[in-house]
Formats: C-alpha cells, structure tokens, sequence
C-alpha cells in the first residue's frame, strides 16, 4: 500500500475567490499480481489506514481475494474500484472448502457471506470499470453436484451489507456471484445504483444467484440495476421498509420477491412500502411473486421453517414493461413449507398477511395466460390488491385473461376469473 496525500479543490465562487476547502488522505491498495498471494490483508490495511476522512484506490488490476474480508466501523470514507476483485477460489477442489469453513455468518437464515461491509457515510465508487467477481463458475459446477442446491451451509454471498448506513455504492459490476450478490441486513438510508450483475454461468447454469435482499433494513433505493440471473431478481425478506426499485431492467431471473417470509414460527415480521417504477422484465418468471410459509412448522431455516407471523403492505409499482415472461405477472403462494416434505404444504393456513399492493402500469408480452395467480391465506386473506391499465398480450397477440383467485378480498379495478391453483411451488402456481 502506498499512502500519500492528495489534494483536493473544491473551488466555488465567491465574487472571483477560490476556496481551498481540504486535504484527503489516500491509500493506494497495492495488488500482488499473482492468484498465489492474497490480496485481502492488503485491502483490510489500506481501509483501516485511511478509515475516518481518508480515500482508497483499487488501481485497474486484478486483485486477489482468496480469505474472507470483514470489513466494519468505516466512517466517511470514499472507496474508488477501478479495476477487478477476484474473489477465490481458484482451484475449486482446493479452495471451496475454504469458503465453506470460514465465510462470515451475519446471524439470519443461517447465511454466510465472503466479504462483509459495515459503517456510515461510505461512498464505495467503481466508476463504471470496477467490478467483483466470484468466480462463481466454480461453484455452480459444484453445487449441482451437491443433496442440498438450495441454501447450502458456508456457500457466501459476494456481498453483504451489515450495518451499513448513509452510504453510496455506484458504477460496478458484480460477476458470477458464489450464492446471492448482495445481502443488506441492518442497514439504512443507503444509495445503490447503476449497478450490473451477471451471474449467467459460462459452463452451466445456478439457481439461488439472487440479486439483493434486504432484511431488518430500511430506506434502500435501488436505482439503475441490470440483472442477469437465475433466481429472485431482487427480494424484500423480514422488516424490510421503505425499499425503492427504479429505472432497472431484470433478465432471466424469478423478478422482484417478497419473501420468503413467515419462515420463523411465532415471530412477527413485516415488509413494508415498497416502491417500483419504471423497471423492465426481460423473460423472468414473473414481475412481481411473494411468498409465505404455512403455518406449520417443519424444520428449520434454512431450507425448513414456518408458522411466522406478520404482513406485507403498502407495496405500489408503477409502469412496468414485460417482455416475454414465463409465469403469472403477478403471483402469490402461501404454501413453502420444509423442502424436503413430500406432497403440497397447506395453502390456507399461513398466518402472515398481503395487504394493499397495487400495479399501476403493465404494458408487454407473456407466454403465459395468467396476469395474475393469487394463492391467498383463508386464515389471513390478501386486501386491498389492485390492478390499473394492464396491457400483457401473449406473444400471438390475444390478450392474456386469466385472473386466477383464492382468499383474495377487496380487489379493485380487476375481477377474478377462476380459482387458483394450489401447489408446493415456492413461487406459485402449478
Ligand atoms: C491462478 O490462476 C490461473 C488461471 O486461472 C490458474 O491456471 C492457476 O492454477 C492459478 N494458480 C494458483 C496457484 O491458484
Ligand atoms: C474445514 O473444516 C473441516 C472440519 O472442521 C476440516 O476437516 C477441514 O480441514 C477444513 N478445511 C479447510 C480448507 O479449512
Ligand atoms: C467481524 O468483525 C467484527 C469487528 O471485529 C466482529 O465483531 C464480528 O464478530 C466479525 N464478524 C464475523 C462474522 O466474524
Ligand atoms: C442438506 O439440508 C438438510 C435439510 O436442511 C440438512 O439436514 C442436511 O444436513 C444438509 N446437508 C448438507 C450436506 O448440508
Ligand atoms: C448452518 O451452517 C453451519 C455452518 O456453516 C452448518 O454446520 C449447519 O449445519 C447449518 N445449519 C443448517 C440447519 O443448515
Ligand atoms: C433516505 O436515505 C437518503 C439517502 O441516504 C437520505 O437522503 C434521506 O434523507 C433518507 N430518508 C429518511 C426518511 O431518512
Ligand atoms: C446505468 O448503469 C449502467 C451500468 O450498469 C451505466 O452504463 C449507465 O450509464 C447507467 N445509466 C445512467 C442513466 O446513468
Ligand atoms: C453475462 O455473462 C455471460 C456469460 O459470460 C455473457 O455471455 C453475457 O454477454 C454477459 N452479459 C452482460 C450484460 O454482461
Ligand atoms: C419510511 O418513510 C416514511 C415516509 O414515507 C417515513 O415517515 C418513515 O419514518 C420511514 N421509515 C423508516 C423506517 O425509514
Ligand atoms: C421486525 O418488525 C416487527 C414489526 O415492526 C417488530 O415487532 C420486530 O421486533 C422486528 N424484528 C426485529 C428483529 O427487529
Ligand atoms: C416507463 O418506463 C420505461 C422503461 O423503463 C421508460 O422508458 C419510460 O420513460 C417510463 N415512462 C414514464 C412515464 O416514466
Ligand atoms: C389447512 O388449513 C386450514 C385452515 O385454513 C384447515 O382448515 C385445514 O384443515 C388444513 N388442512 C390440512 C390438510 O391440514
């Protein structure tokens, strides 16, 4: 690392003076240029050394990342990427069981992440160039070949935002995550845009590569994200609040989640106001799918659970475009239960609660019938759902018709046209 101190003018004009309003100091992270050395203990220097006011360069290289970064306590500081963090393994045989020995537990759904980002007032910047990259390749050859390709213990997340706060992360690109992209736990008033990832594997492809999640988190805008994946596009988990989702355009993947949720017995969780607008669906399974566990408790998260309590509310999206989407626009099911559990879970009993979501604006194509599938709680049933100005064609130009219902009450601006079906899948219908 090299630390020097760089000037920099903020001039502004005052009747023809110039202020001079500071000096910043700046490190430099140094990269070894080799996958044999670790890069990590020198980026964990270098933010520690200019933590409190300082700025950190990642100069355009490669660096390596072959050990966990927990990084925590930053406090105004500015963080430039301008070249590529390529996080381990590198031999898959060898290194994966490094990643499933020590990436970070963040106390939730037994998930682990690989770096972990914590602190106030963080303007991390990739300036458009700078990118993460997991080398997720590996992992998704891997997992396959694994009982559990679901929630598989000590698999990480690339990314996780732990008690991060007034921040800024912008202009970078996160590649083949190893699990979800980002997670945001216990983080609030946080700015993330123009970001792209692309977790479309070059060899074959991996299910639960989500985007974002948020939980215990709130007042995230998501702002200028370009999608590619293969599982929830973005998801709001527990006590998610005051989420905002704009100008972004998802491919391939599940679209925007709520849930899953209801997964702890007896504990209350919320999400809710959430914002959409203007965002693209490129061949997703749906726009937008919640999802509950049922009443029942059967095992433990994360891949079992159940009987949560709680409501998701106060979820308004506008002006969405479709194209080419493979389920229902719209879908709920209440039915997750224990994915080990044979048969279909009950679908009526949850006892978390959809209320007051509203679809302002969808315009597109679909290749299925179903504009909405509504798989509702009888215990706890969905209010408040309403549908305005939907234009989803099929792709031979008939209009797409069915509203498919259960347990759905005070639905306004649209009427159910059937019942719906019931099923296991996580994602409603069947
Ligand atoms: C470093 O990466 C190269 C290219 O991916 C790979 O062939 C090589 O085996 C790696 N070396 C080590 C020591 O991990
Ligand atoms: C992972 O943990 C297991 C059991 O504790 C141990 O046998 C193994 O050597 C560890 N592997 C690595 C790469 O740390
Ligand atoms: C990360 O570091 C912080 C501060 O040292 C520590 O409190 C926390 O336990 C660490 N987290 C993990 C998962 O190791
Ligand atoms: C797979 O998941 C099941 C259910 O959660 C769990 O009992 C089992 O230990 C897991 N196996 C591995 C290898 O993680
Ligand atoms: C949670 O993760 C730990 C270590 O990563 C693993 O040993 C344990 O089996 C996991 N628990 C469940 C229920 O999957
Ligand atoms: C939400 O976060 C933004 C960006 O950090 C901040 O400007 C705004 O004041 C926050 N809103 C509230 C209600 O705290
Ligand atoms: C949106 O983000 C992408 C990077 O993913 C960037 O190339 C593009 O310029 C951004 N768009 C706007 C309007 O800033
Ligand atoms: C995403 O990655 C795949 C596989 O490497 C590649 O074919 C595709 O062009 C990439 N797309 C973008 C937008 O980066
Ligand atoms: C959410 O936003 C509303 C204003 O829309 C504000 O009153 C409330 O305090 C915010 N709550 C949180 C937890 O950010
Ligand atoms: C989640 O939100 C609910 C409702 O506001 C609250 O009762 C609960 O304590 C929150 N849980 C946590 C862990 O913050
Ligand atoms: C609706 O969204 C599309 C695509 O995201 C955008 O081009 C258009 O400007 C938006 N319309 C309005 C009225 O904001
Ligand atoms: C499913 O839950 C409902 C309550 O909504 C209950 O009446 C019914 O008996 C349950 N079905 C089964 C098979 O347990």
């Amino acid at each position: 690392m090299r630390c020097s101190t760089l000037l920099s003018f903020a001039i502004f004009s005052l009747g023809g003076a110039a202020a001079l309003l500071g000096e910043q100091k700046v490190c430099t992270v140094a990269a070894s240029g080799t996958n044999k050395t670790d890069d990590a203990p020198a980026i964990r220097s270098a933010l520690s050394k200019c933590n409190n006011g300082g700025r950190i360069i990642f100069e355009p290289t490669t660096y390596y990342v072959n050990s966990v970064l927990n990084i925590t306590g930053l406090e105004d500081v500015d963080i430039d990427i301008n070249g590529k963090l390529l996080v381990g393994p590198v031999f898959w045989s060898t290194d994966i069981p490094y990643w499933l020995n020590h990436s970070l537990p963040y106390g939730y759904q037994n998930q682990s992440t690989a770096f972990m980002l914590s602190g106030n007032n963080v303007r991390l910047n990739g300036h458009g160039v700078g990118n993460l990259d997991g080398n997720g390749d590996y992992w998704y050859q891997w997992i396959k070949k694994q009982p559990n390709t679901s929630n598989y213990p000590g698999r990480p997340h690339q990314i996780t935002l732990n008690g991060l706060t007034n921040s800024v992360i912008r202009g970078l690109s996160f590649f083949r995550s190893q699990m979800w992209t980002m997670s945001i736990i216990h983080s609030h008033n946080n700015v993330l845009e123009d970001i792209l990832v692309n977790n479309t594997g070059n060899v074959v492809s991996s299910s639960n590569t989500d985007g974002a999640n948020t939980l215990f988190s709130s007042n995230i805008t998501f702002s200028n994200w370009t999608i590619h994946n293969g599982d929830d596009s973005i998801a709001l988990k527990a006590n998610s609040t005051n989420i905002s989702i704009r100008d972004s355009k998802l491919y391939n993947g599940l679209g925007i989640a709520i849930g899953s949720i209801g997964q702890y017995k007896n504990q209350f969780e919320t999400i809710e106001n959430l914002r959409v607008e203007n965002v693209q669906f490129f061949n997703t399974l749906h726009a937008l799918y919640m999802k509950t566990w049922t009443a029942d408790q059967n095992g433990y998260p994360p891949n079992g659970g159940g009987g949560g309590l709680g409501y998701a509310e106060d979820m308004h999206l506008k002006n969405l475009t479709v194209s080419g989407l493979r389920g229902a626009a719209f879908s709920i099911s209440q039915c997750t239960r224990f994915s080990g559990a044979p048969g279909v879970g009950n679908c009526t009993n949850s006892r978390f609660q959809i209320r007051d979501v509203e679809i302002d604006g969808m315009v597109g194509t679909t290749k299925s019938k179903r504009v909405v599938s509504l798989q509702c709680s009888a215990e706890a049933p969905c209010t408040d759902i309403t549908l305005e100005n939907i234009d989803v064609k099929l792709t031979n130009g008939s209009v797409a018709g069915d509203y498919l219902c259960g347990n759905v009450v005070d639905s306004k601006g649209w009427e159910c046209t059937g019942k719906v079906c019931e099923s296991g899948s996580a994602t409603g219908e069947c």
